[in-house]
């Protein structure tokens, strides 16, 4: 309703328009009352002939204990209605809905997400007059979770569970609110390699936090296949990982130093969304002078430390949250199979229109062996990008089969982010 987000820094501070929304709660309060009135009136001068209880009040009015319990009776049926219209007006204010006056709601919780208001009253260009500090509004759905996570000693150390906020960002509950206890960290002194030499060294199992992962090394997250992407994707010095993008394993793949001389304004920053994998990418651009931006989640793997311990950039943040970037900054984006983010049709429609939104003009979009689990999905997926009207630079479509002999369909393509007028 009357109300602005807005992005700053790793947080969304919410602003409230202070006219707007407020009068929707007036109008609501108004309406509230009127509805609470007109039903004690309604209860009161109301007779129901089957009711005992009415006729008897009828016939001896001086009854007390009966008038007694009649008017509890109505009382009960206005705390139900009055408990209804909250509800309803919680509904309409959205991630409000956070019902801080239940019990066992943490009393830091209640803190952090108190209005505050503006330190210099309204603010005459936007009408704001108080600023709310956010929390994803599906963290209603989890608010056990969420009233565990804010539990700590305000300036101690945080409780080692990371895990636990991951589960909520999982859940649907991004952003997490802020916290104000000390996370807890490995010691990475005397391990970091200088950059570029940092981007192939090994990074050794001390340089990460295990705790809530079932592996505790990284040989052991080696022997596993994490996702599609990842694969032994913790082995550097060996296996695919360090082929990947420089050598060709079937025409599925592309080369970036092909794919960087299609970009015809050239490339210098760039978004691995969904690439799934331990940074590679980002690290081969990084040999090329491009940046790259890795947006993962620790799931199964520390994911986010190993790229931070190669010198690359990782961005926590899972693919159902707004991009944290203005319109039009990158000038490539690359995603691979991480991009299918199952579910409904439209859930990929918004995450394929807020990759366009971060691409600039004239920019790359790279789709690098993107699985489609059947005929269907492939067909939905290229209508989905066609309809954006892109320039297809390289297409490559078609079955590929796996170890196992089955036959999947993959889908690899470069194309040009078109000028819109
Ligand atoms: C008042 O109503 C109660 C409940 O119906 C009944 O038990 C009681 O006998 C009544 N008293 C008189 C004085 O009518
Ligand atoms: C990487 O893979 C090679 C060959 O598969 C193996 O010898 C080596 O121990 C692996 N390294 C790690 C860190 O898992
Ligand atoms: C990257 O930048 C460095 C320093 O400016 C330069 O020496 C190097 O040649 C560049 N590498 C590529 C691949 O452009």
């Amino acid at each position: 309703m009357g109300s602005v987000s807005l992005k700053i820094g790793d947080g969304t501070a919410r602003f409230r328009r202070a006219t707007f929304c407020s009068s929707a709660a007036n109008i609501l309060m108004l309406l509230s009352v009127i509805i609470t009135n007109l039903f004690a009136l309604y209860a009161f001068t109301y007779t129901n002939p089957t009711t005992h209880s009415t006729d008897a009040v009828r016939h001896s009015p001086n009854n007390i204990s009966l008038v007694s319990e009649h008017v509890s009776l109505i009382l009960k049926q206005i705390d139900a209605s009055q408990k209804k219209l909250a509800r309803m007006e919680k509904e309409l204010l959205g991630y409000e809905s956070i019902d801080l006056s239940r019990p066992n709601i943490a009393a830091e919780l209640k803190l952090y997400l108190q209005p505050h208001p503006l330190p210099l009253g309204k603010d005459s260009r936007s009408g704001i007059t108080e600023m709310a500090s956010s929390v994803g509004h599906s963290c209603e759905k989890s608010v056990d979770l969420l009233t565990q996570f804010t539990t700590y000693k305000v300036s101690g150390p945080c409780p080692d569970d990371w895990s636990l906020g991951q589960k909520l960002i999982l859940r649907g509950c991004e952003p997490l609110p802020r916290r104000r206890c000390l996370a807890k960290m490995v010691n990475k002194i005397n391990v970091l390699h200088p950059f570029p030499s940092s981007l192939w060294k090994p990074v050794g199992d001390k340089m990460v936090q295990w705790s809530g992962l079932g592996c505790k090394s990284f040989s052991c997250l080696n022997s596993k296949q994490l996702s599609r992407d990842c694969v032994n994707c913790f082995n550097l010095t060996n296996g695919n990982e360090n082929q990947r993008y420089v050598r060709a394993r079937s025409k599925y793949d592309f080369l970036i130093d092909d794919v960087l001389s299609m970009g015809s304004a050239g490339i210098r920053l760039g978004f691995d969304v969904g690439g799934g994998g331990s940074g590679n990418f980002a690290a081969r651009m990084a040999e090329r002078n491009v940046t790259v931006v890795t947006a993962t989640l620790n799931v199964d793997a520390p994911f986010s430390e190993f790229i931070a311990a190669r010198g690359l950039f990782p961005l926590y943040l899972s693919l159902d949250h707004r991009f944290p970037f203005y319109d039009g900054v990158f000038d490539l984006i690359h995603a691979a199979s991480g991009l299918d983010v199952g579910g409904r049709p439209e859930k990929l429609e918004f995450l394929m229109f807020d990759i366009d939104r971060v691409l600039r003009a004239g920019g790359l979009f790279w789709l690098d062996n993107f699985y489609c689990a059947d005929e269907e999905k492939k067909k939905a997926l290229t209508g989905l990008i066609e309809q954006f009207g892109y320039k297809k630079l390289k297409w490559v479509v078609g079955d590929r089969v796996d170890k196992a002999g089955k036959s999947q369909v993959y889908l690899s393509a470069i194309l040009q982010k078109p000028v819109r007028v």
